[in-house]
């Protein structure tokens, strides 16, 4: 398989760091991004060029057009496109959650993507080619009582998803992902202590990264699980 090019947002920690850990390995290229500027610092030094990382929020949709500027403008649009970055609330019943915290989680799991999104899928369709993949959950097909703000965020990944991916030109795809179960530190704010049962974020990406490698124009528009 050539060198691909791959953008990942949320590089600093969870499925976003293993999966760069992993890209790399397999001999692609990662540009991604992280809100610390120590986690991008330290990946940069780690991965070097040709990968490249840069602080953007992508709550922030100036920032994440400053960024896709520089990015497209440095080495062309990704072939593949990673949409990870995304917070939960902390776990409360909906009516005790405060509005600041239920408009964030809206700005960085929706808004972020569309940010994302607006910014660099027009360069990808100008060469009809490449893959989309929004990260979902298991939360945007089903619930669970004290994150609701979490869900409707990710019922929502999977609307714009879908919706988008009937706007595609052949040769596309545009995928919401349910990752499956990983203990992050997402993971452990939302199970706590039993998040220590499930697999850490590095074994989840041995499998998970060639799948999402292998995706292409046949799962447009597919609500797929990571292996
Ligand atoms: N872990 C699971 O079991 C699970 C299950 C279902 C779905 N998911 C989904 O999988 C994805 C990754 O989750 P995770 O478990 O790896 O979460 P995590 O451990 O909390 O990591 C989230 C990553 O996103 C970054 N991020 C958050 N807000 C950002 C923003 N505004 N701009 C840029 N980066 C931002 C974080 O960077 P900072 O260091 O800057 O905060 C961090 O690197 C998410 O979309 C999540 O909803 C995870």
């Amino acid at each position: 398989m050539s060198s691909r090019r791959i953008l990942i947002t949320g590089v600093g920690r969870g499925l976003g760091l293993a999966m760069t850990e992993k890209i790399v390995e397999l001999g692609h290229t990662v540009v991604g991004c992280s809100r610390q500027k120590a986690h991008v610092e330290a990946l940069a030094k780690r991965f070097g060029e040709p990968n490249r990382f840069d602080v953007c929020d992508v709550a922030d949709d100036a920032a994440v057009g400053r960024w896709a500027q520089a990015v497209l403008g440095d080495g062309g649009p990704p072939d593949l496109l990673l949409n990870n970055a995304a917070v939960v609330n902390r776990n409360a019943r909906l009516v005790d959650v405060p509005p600041d915290e239920f408009s964030r989680v809206i700005d960085v799991n929706i808004k972020g993507i569309y940010h994302v999104i607006r910014h660099f899928l027009p360069a990808m369709v100008a060469r009809r080619k490449g893959v989309l993949v929004n990260f979902s959950s298991g939360w945007g097909r089903s619930t669970s009582p004290e994150v609701a703000p979490y869900c409707a965020t990710k019922y929502a990944v999977e609307g714009l998803t879908l919706a988008l991916a009937q706007e595609l030109p052949a040769g596309m795809a545009a995928i919401p992902l349910n990752p499956g179960i990983i203990n992050t530190d997402m993971l452990q704010s939302c199970f706590g202590e039993d998040a220590d049962s499930y697999p850490t974020a590095e074994k989840w990406a041995k499998k998970a990264v060639p799948f999402l490698l292998a995706l292409g124009p046949k799962d447009n528009g597919k609500s797929l699980t990571a292996p």
